[in-house]
Parts: C-alpha cells; sequence; structure tokens
C-alpha cells in the first residue's frame, strides 16, 4: 500500500508560515488569450518538457507526505491538458484517504460541459471559474479567443453536477467598472460566490497599460458599500481573498488585494508549474527545480530534500506597487506560468 502520511516534519518557511496549499499548474496552453495574462503569440512549452501525469502525482502525493493539505489544480487551462482526469482520479484516494481536505480547480470555464461531473466523481466539490465580464463583446475583446456562450454552458453544467462555483473577476478600469452591481446580482442569483482580484503587474504589457487597467478594491468596495451594507467575515478558504457579507442579499464576495492590501504574512502556498519547477512567490522570481531530483531515484528522498530546500527559500513576499504613476516589482513572466 502506498504510504503518504509519513510523519514527517510540515514544511515552515523562515517567516514561520506553514505550506500546506499547493498550486499545480499543469498545462502552459490555453483555449483562451486573456490580454492581462498571455500574448497573442504565445510560444508553449514542447510536450516533451512536460512532466508526465505519473510524475504529476507521485509530486502531488509528495507533498501530500509533507503536510500540503489543499490542492488547486491550474493553467494555462486545467482542462485543455489531455487526460487530466486521470490525475484527478488518482487524487482522489487522498481525499479518501483524509489526508487531503480539498481537491480543486481553477478554470475558465470552457470545457465544463464535458467535464463537470467527471470532476465530482474525482471528489472535487467547489471550483472557481474566471469570468471578467457578461457582455459578449466584451468578452470576446479580453480573451481575445472566447466566446461567452460556452462559458455560460460550462457554468451551467458545473451547477447541474453540484459543484459549487465562485466566479472570479479581475477587477479592470474601464472595461468592467460598469458591470459591478450587473456581476453581483447575477452571481447572486444563481446562488454562487464573486471574488475581485486587483490586477497584477504581469505579462509583457507596458508599463503604463497596467497601470490604465488598475481599479482598486478599496474603490470597488466604496462603491459596493453605497448600495449595500457590508459586514466583514472571519472566513478564511485557505486561499487570500478576504470576504464580506451583503446584508441584504445575504451574499458573499471576496476580494483579493494584492497592490491595497499585501496578504503576503498569511501565505500559505507555493506553486508548481507544468515542468516541475517550484515557485516559492507568485510576484518574485524564486525557482526551485524539482524535476531532475524526481528523476533521479525512484525512492523519494532526493524529492523531499529539495522541497524542504525550496521551501526554505521562500521569500517574504512580492514587490508588486502602483504608487509614483509607475510600477515596481513588475514581473515579466506571464501568469499563465503559474496559474495565478
Ligand atoms: P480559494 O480561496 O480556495 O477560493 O482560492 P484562491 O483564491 O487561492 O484561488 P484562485 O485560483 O481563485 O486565486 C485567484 C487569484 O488570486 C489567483 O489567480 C491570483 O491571481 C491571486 N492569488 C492567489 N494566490 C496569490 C498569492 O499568493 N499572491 C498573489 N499576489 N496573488 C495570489
Ligand atoms: N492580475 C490578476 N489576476 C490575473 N489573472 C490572470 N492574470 C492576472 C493578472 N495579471 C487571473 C485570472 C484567473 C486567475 C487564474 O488569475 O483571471 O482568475
Ligand atoms: Fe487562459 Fe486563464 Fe490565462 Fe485567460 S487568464 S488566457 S483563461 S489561463
Amino acid at each position: 500500500m502506498e504510504h503518504v502520511s509519513s510523519g514527517a516534519a510540515p514544511l515552515i518557511d523562515p517567516f514561520a508560515r506553514a505550506i500546506t496549499y499547493l498550486r499545480v499548474s499543469v498545462t502552459d496552453r490555453c483555449d483562451f488569450r486573456c490580454v492581462y495574462c498571455m500574448s497573442e503569440n504565445m510560444q508553449f512549452l514542447p510536450k516533451k518538457e512536460l512532466l508526465t501525469l505519473e510524475e504529476l502525482d507521485r509530486m502531488c502525493t509528495t507533498f501530500i507526505g509533507l503536510g500540503v493539505r489543499k490542492l488547486r489544480i491550474t493553467g494555462g487551462e486545467p482542462l485543455v491538458r489531455r487526460d487530466i482526469m486521470t490525475f484527478f482520479q488518482g487524487m482522489k484516494r487522498h481525499l479518501d484517504a483524509g489526508v487531503l481536505d480539498e481537491l480543486t480547480l481553477t478554470t475558465n470555464g470552457s470545457q465544463l460541459s464535458r467535464f463537470a461531473e467527471p470532476l465530482v466523481a474525482a471528489g472535487v466539490r467547489r471550483i472557481n471559474i474566471s469570468l471578467d465580464t457578461l457582455d459578449e463583446a466584451k468578452f470576446a475583446q479580453i480573451t481575445r479567443w472566447g466566446r461567452l456562450k460556452q462559458v455560460m454552458d460550462g457554468i451551467d453544467a458545473a451547477q447541474a453536477a453540484g459543484l459549487r462555483v465562485k466566479i472570479n473577476a479581475v477587477a479592470l478600469k474601464g472595461f468592467n467598472e460598469d458591470e459591478l452591481f450587473t456581476l453581483q446580482d447575477w452571481c447572486a442569483s444563481r446562488d454562487m460566490d464573486l471574488t475581485f482580484i486587483e490586477v497584477m503587474p504581469m505579462g509583457d504589457l507596458g508599463n503604463e497599460d497596467r497601470i490604465d487597467q488598475y481599479w482598486s478594491l478599496k474603490d470597488l468596495r466604496a462603491r459596493l458599500a453605497d448600495r449595500f451594507t457590508l459586514t466583514d467575515l472571519p472566513l478564511r478558504t485557505g486561499g487570500p481573498a478576504r470576504y464580506v457579507e451583503l446584508e441584504e442579499t445575504g451574499q458573499k464576495i471576496g476580494f483579493i488585494t494584492p497592490l491595497t492590501h499585501n496578504f503576503c504574512e498569511s501565505c500559505n502556498r507555493v506553486r508548481l508549474t507544468c515542468t516541475g519547477q517550484l515557485y516559492m512567490c507568485l510576484g518574485q522570481e524564486d525557482m526551485a527545480d524539482l524535476r531532475a531530483p524526481l528523476r533521479a531515484s525512484e525512492g523519494n528522498t532526493v524529492l523531499e530534500d529539495a522541497i524542504r530546500k525550496a521551501i526554505s527559500l521562500k521569500p517574504k513576499g512580492h514587490d508588486f506597487d502602483y504608487s509614483r504613476q509607475a510600477v515596481d516589482g513588475q514581473m515579466s513572466r506571464h501568469m499563465s506560468h503559474t496559474g495565478g
């Protein structure tokens, strides 16, 4: 029988943060080209560079043995990776064994009509779907290649399969400011949670573009407060969002505020790319290759040592900053590389 819970010491970083949340990007590919995430002509990795599904399984299983309790699968778009359901089905054994609390994913929703039911069968209960606008033309503009109808069908399929859905919307000035209440109202009517995200300076857009797009969630929150009574909730889902409840509707709204309120002090997560590199922070270059240690031997000691060494190098936090009309802490890495 496979041995997961080795009783090994948990992963603690230099700032006394316990690492219990692993985000795994299973592909760098995507069927959309969102403007803040990718360039239109992305060069994707040759398939032979990718970890195999078996290697991804071994990698995740090793992290779970070291105390990871939450696994979020990302991309690119995770559901465009061939045979990815085999991987999800494999991870179910850790849920069944009680060593993993949550298996989930962040998706653009385009493939959910096919995959919602198999995901539920694999033990997924809750998913995050990225959607910034309810307007067809604006949707096509921001995702370049996406079509709103396909995502709407995906959301229908997810809810029909019994998945709890959270919508992630990047707050973009001059783009979805006018849809604040439309989005909020639509999510309430479908019993979905909604989280707004401040746009981060990543990828290869010019600096001015990011400042032009940036809509602070302080401002967004104030606009919500004009119409609703907001109550801060103590709720934590293990991610960086802070939640409020709209008293009038009972709805939960989340805020992910890397710019206006740095949440790095409570960071509990690291990110594995599809080629087996571990990024210790979304907003820093620090990373460690885990593919070579994984392939070095069949036993996991070399890999475990490499993971511990990587965690001992986790930086304190990101340096994103738009103040003084300039962008600091910008990352040339595309968001799709680490899956957000
Ligand atoms: P739940 O709380 O479980 O719903 O998930 P989550 O918020 O951790 O996951 P999700 O994939 O929905 O994250 C939404 C977005 O928040 C990500 O895509 C990133 O853009 C941002 N985000 C998540 N973690 C971090 C982080 O550690 N640092 C920064 N700067 N942004 C993050
Ligand atoms: N800033 C903030 N969020 C981003 N996302 C992609 N690029 C950025 C960015 N530059 C979000 C997507 C999705 C998640 C994976 O990351 O909209 O919700
Ligand atoms: Fe694809 Fe998500 Fe990036 Fe959009 S944000 S291009 S859907 S990975």
